[in-house]
């Protein structure tokens, strides 16, 4: 079959690769008809993620159900699936917590309580390197999902793949950035970075009753898509006086909640390059820390954008002083499936008006280009194999 194949850094391409068969009981075979590049597949195209050994990428995928192990109950050959971007087994204690990204069977040779950079990580990703499990990913004709009893989510007939694709992934973390700011309804929100997860933290933040929504990102044309899409205020990441505009926007206290939906590869100056390599950091936290200014005090910061690595210079003193709540980590999507899905299916939020780019698999690496580099306007590419 084909597949988006990552090679090395900068070099993700369509190669043919042997088609994956079922090796437990309770194991599918998906038949893929959409997947999607996400931001933090970037971050193995830029090395930030390392891979040594060539891995099929994708973690935003849906598709039919071809073959079925001999204990999969839940979905059957012709189902019509969605499945979360992280593996949970269902059984450990991390699962039966609902804090499926942690399951400790999923990830059996990486897995540990530390959370180390290269090692003692949470439970399996698709198609998110060896540190995660080493499982082949979306971006492919068909796909092994393992634990098919927990992950798969069927889909009724009458929703295009378009409209519940994102499920997957970046819906579900953009909401889980402004529930865990416990947004009440009338609260002011900025959410740094208007990629695909920032538009999704701007619609969940209306779902969650929010009175002034505030985008922030360097790209003029990304700012343009959160107007159109979800009229949100805007403000350009550039901007000198970023930190004032943003007070005298909400009452001259600061946004009761901000939103990282940036991460460590946020956009840096040489110095900014040469600091990090001098303290052995990868890339910079930036973005975390204009949250934490930004943020009002006694506020809310979420953290979406992923990180890998220690920070010196942390400003711990300010997030003390201000007295904020600051939550991290990937999203829960196979706890907030069902309600999610259930915004979507009675039309409360339309998820589908992101897509810039629908590109069959074979131009997997030309999307990877153009996302990365972001050229031709691109925001979110869905890939058809
Ligand atoms: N927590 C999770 O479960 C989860 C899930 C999906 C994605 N992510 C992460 O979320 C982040 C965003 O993902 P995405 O798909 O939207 O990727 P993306 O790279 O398209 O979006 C990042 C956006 O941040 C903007 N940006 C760069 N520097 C900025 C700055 N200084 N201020 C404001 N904006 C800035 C970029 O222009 C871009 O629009 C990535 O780190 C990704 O890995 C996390
Ligand atoms: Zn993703
Ligand atoms: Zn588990």
């Amino acid at each position: 079959m084909k597949a988006a194949v990552f090679h090395k850094i900068g070099d993700i391409r369509v190669d043919n690769v042997d088609d994956p068969r079922i090796e437990k009981p309770d194991d599918v075979v998906v038949r893929v008809t959409s997947t999607a590049i996400c931001g933090s597949d970037l971050h193995i195209y830029d090395g930030f993620v390392p891979q040594m050994r060539p891995m099929t990428m994708g973690h935003e995928f849906m598709g039919v159900v071809e073959e079925a192990g001999p204990s999969v109950t839940k979905v059957k050959k012709g189902d019509r699936v969605v499945v979360p971007f992280s593996i949970a087994c269902g059984q450990c204690f991390f699962c039966a917590h609902n804090l499926q990204p942690h399951c400790e069977n999923s990830n059996p040779e990486k897995y540990g309580p530390e959370g180390d950079m290269m090692d003692n990580k949470g439970g399996g990703l698709f198609g998110y390197t060896d540190l995660y499990g080493g499982y082949n990913g979306g971006q492919a004709e068909y796909v092994r999902v393992p634990y098919a009893n927990v992950g798969p989510k069927v889909i009724p007939d009458g929703l295009a793949d378009e409209e519940v694709l994102f499920l997957t992934d970046i819906f579900p973390t953009g909401w889980a950035g402004i529930d865990w700011c416990k947004l009440k309804g009338g609260e002011s929100v900025v959410i740094f970075g208007s990629g695909p997860v920032g538009l999704m933290a701007q619609k969940a933040a209306w779902l969650h009753g929010a009175e002034k929504v505030i985008a922030v990102d360097p790209e003029d044309y990304r700012l343009e898509m959160a107007k159109k899409v979800n009229k949100v205020e805007t403000l350009n990441a550039h901007d000198e006086h970023l930190m004032d505009k943003i007070r005298d926007m909400t009452g001259g206290r600061g946004p009761d909640a901000a939103v990282d939906a940036v991460g460590t590869e946020a956009e840096r100056s040489f110095l900014e390059k040469l600091k990090a390599v001098v303290n052995l950091e990868k890339g910079t936290p930036k973005v975390m820390e204009w949250c934490f200014e930004a943020v009002r005090r006694g506020g809310s910061v979420a953290v979406l954008g992923v990180y890998g690595s220690p920070y010196d210079n942390f400003p711990i003193h300010r997030i003390f002083d201000k007295g904020l709540n600051i939550s991290f980590g990937q999203s829960y999507v196979h706890k907030d499936f069902a309600k999610l899905f259930d915004l979507v299916k009675q039309k409360k939020v339309a998820l589908n008006d992101i897509i810039t780019h629908r590109l069959p698999l074979s131009a997997a690496s030309h999307g990877y280009d153009i996302f990365k580099k972001k050229e031709d306007n691109c925001v979110k590419v869905v890939l058809k194999p």
